[in-house]
């Protein structure tokens, strides 16, 4: 489009007009989506990633395959359970992770514990996650306890692919024997040194996440890991109660028995839905939470997806946030001072700066300081480039913006987007005549 000095002058054309309007848009124009979770209480902590369904999903298909090969079930003393530890700990080797084995001896059969630590962070601060992957002998335990394991599991293999660098050093655990009391749990407790439970500094437990008729009920333990995953179910619209179908029944308690502080998640065992937590939650009222609870039909088919899904991502947010580190501290610049003429209604031009060194996602509130001198600056439209080319616009053109010069610093949430690679500042000039130039640019993370 071209424009004459007249139309310059001229009143509000409805051209002119939709582009004020356009204009008068927050400058946070983020392309896509969407509701940002509200950021991370800590002003340090990176978002969380979407943990997808689909891998979860996978992992429980695999413990079935398990279990259907070792006579239908994976409990402690059986071969599906050491199949199961086997499967588990090749993703963690294979994903960078440290794994370590633990041995025990229960009723006769030897158990196992699988640990798996990320490597980095503050050791003298860990933040632990665990799960029970035994089942009972009955059947092959997906929802009690795939489901948590899954999520676990699919929740580390996210922090090695955002290769993340928490402040605090994370582990992972797989627990055995939690059906014949909180075995393998116990035994790790047991036989740790004091000055290494005394740098746990939280353990959080995910035993039964997917139930088929679900509630989503957080464990009331320690303060701070409550909240944290109270905010995420608030942040996405998804009313919790606190759980009570048996404080004490799972590994969290191996851990609070010693003054470690706990938290968790559970999607409810035998008790009964009642009618008005049917109708916060969906589902059936006057049945069971798991009708196949610690039966042979806790198969792949016994899971509610939503459920397992939400309580994955919750496991990712706990972690992100309970963790909350960066390796680079935050309000790093990072800028291109070099000029780049923007040719008069013409081509696009580019400008770049290149992000290194840092951890998992952009900021949700990434700052882009933009410096450019022009003689109208109602020609230029203005975007944001993302390192995999993904555009937000900060600014569209308006032929009623007549002053000079865009010297002004927009907030986009980045938070979808990998922080390391070469980001673009886009600038193009859609009107003739008045002319500029790019002075420089600048993202502080
Ligand atoms: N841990 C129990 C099991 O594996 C299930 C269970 C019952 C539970 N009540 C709980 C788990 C409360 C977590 C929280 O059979
Ligand atoms: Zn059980
Ligand atoms: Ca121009």
């Amino acid at each position: 489009m071209t424009h004459s000095v007249h139309r310059r002058t001229a009143a509000l054309t409805a051209v002119a007009l939709a582009g004020l309007l356009a204009a008068a848009v927050p400058s946070t124009a983020a392309t896509t989506t969407a509701a940002a979770p509200s950021a991370a209480t800590s002003p340090a902590a990176l978002a969380a990633p979407d943990i997808p369904l689909a891998n979860v999903k996978a992992h429980l298909g695999d413990l079935q395959s398990i279990a259907s090969a070792n006579g239908g079930n994976r409990a402690h003393g059986r071969t599906g359970y050491k199949a199961s530890i086997d499967h588990v700990k090749a993703k963690l080797d294979a994903a960078g992770f440290t794994t370590t084995v633990q041995q025990f001896t229960s009723s006769g059969a030897t158990g196992y514990n699988l640990i798996a630590d990320w490597p980095g962070g503050d050791t003298n601060r860990v933040l632990m996650a665990g799960a029970h992957l035994d089942s009972v002998t009955s059947g092959p335990g997906i929802n009690d306890n795939g489901s948590g394991s899954a999520g676990v599991l699919e929740t580390a293999l996210a922090v090695s692919r955002a290769q993340l660098n928490p402040d605090k050093h994370l582990r992972f655990a797989w627990w055995g024997a939690e059906e014949l009391g909180l075995v393998g749990s116990k035994y790790y407790v047991n036989n740790l040194p004091s000055a290494e439970r005394s740098k746990i500094s939280g353990y959080l437990n995910f035993d039964m996440i997917g139930s088929p008729n679900p509630g989503y009920f957080v464990y009331d333990d320690d303060p701070t890991i409550e909240k944290t995953f109270k905010d995420y179910f608030a942040g996405i619209g998804v009313p919790t109660e606190i759980e009570t179908e048996g404080d004490g029944r799972s590994d969290h308690a191996s851990f609070k028995n010693v003054g470690i502080p706990v938290g968790g998640l559970f999607t409810g065992a035998s008790r009964t839905k009642s009618s008005a937590q049917a109708q916060k939650w969906g589902g059936t009222a006057g049945q069971a939470f798991d009708r196949c609870y610690h039966s042979s039909c806790d198969s792949a088919s016994n899971i509610n997806d939503t459920a397992l899904d939400r309580n994955s991502d919750a496991i990712a947010h706990a972690i992100w946030t309970l963790s909350a580190g960066t390796t680079v501290p935050p309000g790093d610049v990072y800028e291109n001072a070099n000029n780049v003429s923007i040719p008069d209604n013409g081509a696009a031009v580019t400008s770049s700066v290149t992000v290194s060194g840092r951890t998992g996602n952009a900021p949700a509130a990434l700052a882009v300081g933009v410096d450019i001198k022009h003689t109208w600056r109602g020609d230029l439209v203005i975007d944001l480039l993302a390192p995999d080319g993904t555009a937000y616009r900060l600014k569209n053109s308006s032929g009623s913006d007549s002053a000079d010069n865009v010297i002004t610093t927009y907030t986009v949430n980045a938070s979808g987007e990998s922080a390391n690679g070469t980001w673009q500042l886009k600038v193009q000039d859609v009107a003739a005549q008045d002319t500029g130039f790019i002075d420089s640019w600048k993202l502080t993370f």
